[in-house]
């Protein structure tokens, strides 16, 4: 869910609205505003469906303005998308409003509490209990962050709450726990937001709140105490990037201009991180020294489109530092007693930072004893500050809801640890590293290449819009590839996709193929010295002999592979480990396109959210 929180001198419903709108990614079922006035009134309105819906109905009958309020977009978990079920939640007789993200686990017993104390439910949510609580603690103490500190002792679970009372104009509490929260600095103005994309209009100060800890925002100062109530010095940050860059500036949805971003998105991961043709990784050193050298695993946790970036860097990882790598999707890894020890390594790969699944594998792995390295694309994110150390990728903000360049930017930072680890452990000649750096510093201008080949691709994708199954097939790291470019067809699309190892086939998928299956081959180069593009090739006749429909993705000049496809996307010429970088573009094109001749909105597809902030 997306949460922002404002007091100023500003009317709060156009920054709450525009905070909301920059948020939206985070959950789009519902959304919802709370402002009290300085005459001490509380407004609410709250709406089922896309921001749009409320924003229309705010300008259609508006509500009292004021200059402290509150604001939501919300992922369904508990109780499906209505208005009643949207927030804000109303306590203290409809005095207090709150709203939240997260799950609070033990609501059904302080449920049942509060219904034995005489209160009634106008909503399915687990929200409404916090806010019935923080109401409650209201009416004892008539100070809001009193009541928030006393309601916190008593939740279980994963959230970030925030609340307004109409009593306290220009007060506006938050508290935060496995959940994101972060403050914007102002001038006599500040703001509250799930990430810096709700106030980065207004403010580029922020600052962070850490885990278990209440702030009270006030036009002119802001207070943070843990939860205990000592107070707390938290630290600040810049904000790296502009407004305009979460801004979709001309392109027809945020997907199409990240996209177009890829090539930006790798150079800018690269930058400042080479020098003397070497890979320097400064951020590692917080690791302690001799963990590099020293590690005997590396273990790399992540979900979704972070998952795959995960199984493209085992193969560059083990290649390069000749240590053993494995890839696990994150919730699975935490539920199933995994063997760590001081000399593992733990990668995580997110985006946003803010995945629960990976968060709490990350803190099961660092209380196992394990060194924890976060890749993250966000800065002041919960899980970077929850490891050992973090090496950031530089995409910018990702707004669109299925991952584009982030997974660029997430393969070339797993290479730039893998090329570090294997020039620090003597594993790669400095020679060898030079040409793997120098390899890895031509991608974006190839990137931009395979960009300009983007309309035919456009083309295949309106003849396929009826399309109801496509497969994808890569080996070595084609393989994480193909199951790319599956998931974005899902996605996007909500195209049955599969993605094999295309020595698997024959092992069982091959007999899916049938007449007309379109299967997407993402071929090795020719002249790869272990000769896999045989191998690919000897794939694609095996399948065609059944009928498919084959779509190869193969090196410029790669004639051998002309006779057996139906069409053939060209990419540069890269050695085997950059060939992924350049060949998931155009199935990134595809999934974009294809979902687009469907109609459907690519930025937001259903059910989905960007930031999974619940297990
Ligand atoms: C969600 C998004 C995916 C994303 C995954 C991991 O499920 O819809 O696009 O790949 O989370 O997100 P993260 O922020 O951890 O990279």
């Amino acid at each position: 869910c997306g949460i922002v929180g404002y007091v100023g001198t500003r009317g709060s419903v156009e920054v709450l609205l525009g905070g909301l709108k920059r948020l939206e990614y985070r959950g789009y079922d519902s959304a919802g505003v709370a402002v009290v006035g300085d005459d001490g009134a509380l407004a609410t309105r709250k709406r089922a469906g896309k921001l749009g819906m409320l924003t229309d109905d705010l300008a259609a009958v508006p509500i009292a303005d004021g200059q402290t309020g509150i604001g939501h977009t919300r992922w369904a978990t508990h109780g499906g998308p209505t208005d009643g079920n949207a927030h804000p939640h109303l306590g203290d007789g409809g005095r207090l409003a709150l709203i939240h993200n997260g799950i609070i686990e033990n609501f059904f017993e302080l449920k049942t509490e509060l219904l034995e104390r005489g209160h009634a439910f106008t909503s399915e949510t687990d929200t409404e209990v916090a806010a019935l609580l923080v109401g409650d603690a209201y009416r004892e103490s008539g100070d809001l962050t009193t009541a928030m500190l006393a309601t916190v002792q008593r939740l279980e679970g994963a959230f970030t709450l925030v609340a307004v009372h109409a009593d306290q104009p220009h007060v506006v509490v938050g508290a935060r726990r496995n959940s994101p929260l972060v403050v914007g600095l102002g001038d006599g103005e500040n703001f509250l937001g799930s990430d810096v994309a709700a106030f980065v209009e207004y403010t580029h100060r922020a600052m962070e709140i850490g885990q278990d800890q209440v702030v009270t925002i006030r036009p002119d100062r802001v207070e943070v105490v843990d939860f205990g109530g000592a107070p707390v010095t938290p630290s600040t940050f810049e904000v790296d990037w502009d407004a305009s860059a979460a801004e979709k500036g001309g392109w027809s949805s945020f997907m199409a201009k990240e996209i177009s971003e890829e090539p930006e998105a790798v150079a800018k991961t690269i930058l400042g991180r080479v020098h003397d043709g070497l890979v320097d990784l400064p951020e590692l050193a917080a690791l302690g020294d001799d963990v590099l050298t020293g590690l005997d695993r590396v273990l790399i946790i992540a979900c979704g489109t972070a998952y795959y970036a995960g199984l493209v860097g085992k193969y560059a990882i083990e290649q390069w530092a000749r240590v053993p790598v494995d890839v696990e999707l994150a919730h699975e890894f935490r539920y199933r007693e995994p063997v760590l020890s001081p000399r593992t390594l733990v990668v995580s790969i997110s985006q946003s930072g803010e995945t629960m699944d990976t968060l709490m594998a990350v803190k099961y792995a660092r209380e196992q004893g394990a060194r924890t390295l976060s890749i993250c694309n966000t800065q002041g994110a919960t899980i970077p500050r929850e490891s050992d150390a973090v090496v950031y990728t530089h995409a910018g903000p990702e707004v669109a809801v299925a991952s584009t360049k982030a997974f660029v930017a997430q393969i070339t930072a797993i290479y730039l640890l893998g090329l570090q680890l294997g020039q620090v452990r003597g594993a790669l000649e400095p020679e060898r590293a030079r040409g793997l750096v120098a390899e890895l510093q031509a991608v974006p201008e190839k990137l931009a290449a395979v960009l300009n080949s983007g309309e035919r691709i456009r083309e295949m994708a309106k003849w396929m819009a009826d399309t109801q199954s496509v497969l994808f097939l890569g080996r070595h790291v084609g393989y994480p590839v193909a199951l790319e470019g599956a998931l974005k067809l899902k996605e996007l699309a909500y195209i049955h996709a599969e993605g094999f190892a295309a020595g698997e086939l024959k092992h069982g998928p091959i007999a899916l193929i049938e007449p007309g299956q379109v299967v997407f081959v993402i071929v090795p180069s020719p002249r790869d010295p272990s000769s896999l593009h045989a191998k690919v090739v000897s794939n694609i006749q095996e399948i065609r002999a059944r009928g498919a429909r084959v779509i190869a993705i193969a090196e410029a000049g790669d004639v051998a592979v002309l006779p057996h496809a139906d069409e053939v996307i060209r990419i540069p010429l890269a050695s085997p480990f950059f060939e992924p970088l350049l060949a998931v573009v155009p199935l990134h094109i595809f999934g974009m396109e294809l979902a687009a001749a469907k109609g459907l909105d690519v930025d937001q597809p259903r059910n989905l959210a960007k930031s999974v902030t619940v297990e």
